[in-house]
């Protein structure tokens, strides 16, 4: 009876409406607040992905920041995607010698070796932030040894993206391709790509139908994939007979997708909701993982399986990499990053490196290969008073 009681006193509390933060607050406005309107702060006091975010709300015009901010409908799903990592605390075993975790960041993906467990993510229009645009994602990634994939909405051309690559063909960069039912197109893309060094195509499947944008609609920033596209596993088979390389499918939203995927022999497939931007009430990638993992911990074996979505800090790459995430994907922070050119995207890369170590040190992970779900208190949510809201 107490009981009762205590709950349903609680219960108005519960209900309310959260606040949202979009950025966290840690200060940053005490410190930098000063900062005038189209300026930079200095790059060193960048101390977290969000800070990026911050200073580039400020920098760029308010189409160009919009076009990267924007998420779907209300932006429920863009909400999410960030406080998802909130609900599920860690579980941080102690007293391991984790004095050697920075040397277990390096893994492969799809084979290639790259130096930490994440990635660029294909992002369209990288010049709205920096003249320099794809190709400061290009240097970046190969000083700092990791995957970057980029868009096929790039702002620059896939040769001129190519030409940022070191000559001699030692950095592995796969292509995003959006398709369309003209053959002939894709089979151009497809040769170009191909003939441009390009190790792997990374097929976007999660958008079949024009994005409901409604804060990018004010600033005409829409999305750029309007048609109904005719994407189906027979079109899939058709596309893998017209290269050698093989096509990552990003996009996946469902344990039974997956499946299929593992059944199709895909090579390896991306859990993503577009970051929140295609459809409002989509999944997060820490549930779709979470819902394979439930389903069955032994997927992650059959199939590389990478995730994208809100990823800020090294806890919440953790929380993927537990449940056999093999790589993560990072979109916004990078896209902000790049108003300071190739050493934000850089100094972006590196605080990340250092977050997933030190968080994982600070976990009892020795080595992040041995990471797994027990890490993480996956069996209790937190409903409300998450950590990050
Ligand atoms: C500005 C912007 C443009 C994007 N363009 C593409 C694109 O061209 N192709 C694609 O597959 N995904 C695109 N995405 C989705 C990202 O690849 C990725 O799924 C998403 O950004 C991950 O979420 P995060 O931004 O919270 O890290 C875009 C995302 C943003 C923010
Ligand atoms: C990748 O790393 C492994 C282990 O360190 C090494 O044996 C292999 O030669 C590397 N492959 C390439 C292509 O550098
Ligand atoms: C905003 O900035 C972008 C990139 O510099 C530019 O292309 C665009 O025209 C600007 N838009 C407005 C409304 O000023
Ligand atoms: C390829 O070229 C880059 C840039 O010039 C250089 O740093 C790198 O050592 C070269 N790699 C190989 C394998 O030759
Ligand atoms: C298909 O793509 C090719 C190559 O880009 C182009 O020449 C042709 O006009 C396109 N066909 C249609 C029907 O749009």
């Amino acid at each position: 009876m107490r009981l009762s009681l205590a709950v349903l006193s609680l219960a108005p509390v519960a209900l309310a409406t959260r606040p949202f933060l979009n950025e966290p607050d840690t200060g940053i406005d005490d410190v930098l607040g000063g900062t005038p309107e189209g300026s930079l702060p200095d790059l060193e006091d960048m101390v977290g992905l969000p800070d990026f975010e911050w200073a580039a709300r400020r920098y760029l015009n308010a189409s160009s920041y919009t076009y990267y901010r924007n998420g779907a409908a209300g932006e429920w799903s863009y909400r999410n995607n960030l406080e998802v990592y909130g609900r599920y605390r860690l579980r941080p075993r102690v007293l391991v010698d984790i004095t050697d975790v920075e040397s277990t960041l390096p893994t492969t993906i799809l084979g290639h070796n790259f130096s930490a467990p994440f990635y660029i993510s294909p992002c369209a229009r990288a010049a709205l932030a920096h003249p320099g645009a794809e190709a400061n994602f290009v240097k970046a990634a190969y000083e700092e040894d990791i995957l970057y994939i980029p868009s096929l909405y790039a702002s620059l051309s896939m040769d001129d993206i190519a030409a940022a690559k070191p000559a001699n063909g030692s950095q592995v960069i796969f292509q995003q391709v959006y398709l369309t039912s003209n053959d002939t197109a894709t089979q151009e893309i497809f040769d170009q790509a191909e003939a441009l060094g390009s190790k792997a195509f990374v097929f976007t499947i999660d958008g079949p139908a024009g994005g409901n944008r409604h804060r990018a609609n004010r600033y005409g920033v829409g999305s750029a994939n309007t048609d109904y596209s005719l994407w189906t596993w027979a079109y899939y088979n058709k596309l893998r007979t017209m290269t050698s390389l093989p096509i990552i499918i990003k996009g996946i939203q469902t344990v039974e997708d997956v499946k299929v995927a593992i059944e199709q022999k895909v090579p390896a497939i991306i859990l993503s909701n577009h970051g929140g931007r295609q459809l409002d009430s989509s999944p997060s990638p820490l549930e779709i993982a979470l819902e394979v993992h439930q389903e069955d911990p032994d997927l992650f074996n059959q199939i590389e399986i990478f995730a994208d979505g809100g990823v800020r800090y090294g806890a919440d790459a953790l929380k993927l990499l537990a449940l056999g995430v093999k790589a993560i994907g990072i979109g916004r922070p990078f896209m902000y990053a790049n108003a300071y050119g190739v050493e934000g995207v850089k100094h972006a890369i590196q605080l990340m490196k250092h977050e997933i170590a030190i968080d994982a040190g600070n976990l009892g992970v020795a080595d992040l290969k041995e990471i797994d779900a027990s890490y993480v208190g996956f069996h209790s949510t937190i409903s409300f008073g998450v950590l990050r809201c």
